[in-house]
């Protein structure tokens, strides 16, 4: 994406400079051929002259900066959409430090490996203020937020170290925010993964979790308290009082936290709230077990 970034980069550059280089040369022009004493024509022009001169400069500006917006929104969108097969890594911004979690559990502060050439999708969330995850190099920058999930993601072309910053403003520490992404060869990256001690994957740490909170007590079995939670992610969902909502995973982090703002239709709002007893890290695992239920096949009747 980088030189794809720098090229409209040099566009916005480029047109604002020639604007730059024209008015100052109209302007020495002017001033020169209408200059005091000059015998230049100063008569009224014809009103096909001024209707030629009128539309040029407004047809001009406006395809010059409609075209800015078309590519930087075609950019834009293409930033933001990323692929299926995307690294899932888990980012978790806080006063001063970056948490990251690859797929296979393993965590990191201040680091993330990743192998060149595959595409990591990150999901990321503050637990406290703004944050932003900015790698200069990969000319990504991502604003994080606390209480809402956002996703950014990268494809790494070349080997080596680069670096992480904080580029949001967000207390004492903020400069000192900072850290490095390292691209590795995807044989080195797997050895890397694997050279750890052995640690939990998100999907097992929240199907604990779902184990120990005993929410299967509400939400499965016989005569369920609670929707069904299998095949809940991505789904439409529909609330009582009117209206549906897409499961993802603003929806169920909203729903886990604070379950009476969107009660799902047929169900009384008995749920407990469960924000004390969970931080950001296991609201990220909870999810992504009720993402990998979806994925499984559904349940013949
Ligand atoms: Cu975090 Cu600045």
């Amino acid at each position: 994406m980088a030189p794809r970034v720098d090229a409209l980069y040099y566009y916005l550059l480029g047109s604002a400079l020639a604007v730059v280089l024209l008015v100052a040369g109209l302007i020495l022009y002017f001033s020169l051929k209408y200059r005091k004493g000059s015998r230049a024509d100063r008569g009224p022009i014809s009103p096909l002259y001024r209707a030629i001169v009128e539309t040029t400069y407004i047809g001009a500006p406006l395809i010059v900066f409609a075209s800015m917006f078309y590519w930087g929104a075609t950019l834009f969108f293409e930033g933001v959409q990323s692929p299926d097969d995307a690294i899932d890594i888990h980012v978790i911004g806080k006063q001063w430090m970056w948490k990251l979690q690859q797929p296979s559990g393993r965590r990191e502060i201040n680091e993330l490996h990743v192998p060149l050439g595959r595409a990591v999708r990150l999901t990321m969330i503050s637990q406290d203020v703004i944050h932003s995850f900015y790698v200069p190099a990969f000319r990504v920058k991502q604003d994080v937020l606390p209480g809402r999930y956002v996703q950014t993601w990268f494809e790494p072309t070349s080997l080596g170290e680069f670096r992480l910053l904080c580029a949001e403003y967000c207390g004492t520490n903020h400069s000192r925010m900072i850290g490095r992404v390292i691209v590795m060869e995807p044989s080195r990256y797997e050895a890397w993964l694997g050279g750890a001690s052995a640690r939990e994957e998100p999907v097992t740490a929240g199907a604990r979790l779902f184990e120990e909170l005993r929410c299967a007590g509400c939400h499965q079995g016989s005569t369920p308290r609670g929707p069904a939670l299998d095949h809940v992610w991505g789904e439409k969902v529909q609330l009582a009082g009117g209206g549906t909502v897409v499961a993802d995973d603003d929806y169920l982090r909203e729903s886990i936290l604070r379950p009476a703002a969107k009660v799902v239709a047929g169900y009384p709002p008995i749920m407990p709230s469960f924000e004390s007893q969970l931080d950001e890290e296991d609201l990220l695992e909870l999810i992504a077990y009720l993402k990998s239920l979806s994925n499984q096949p559904r349940h013949q009747p």
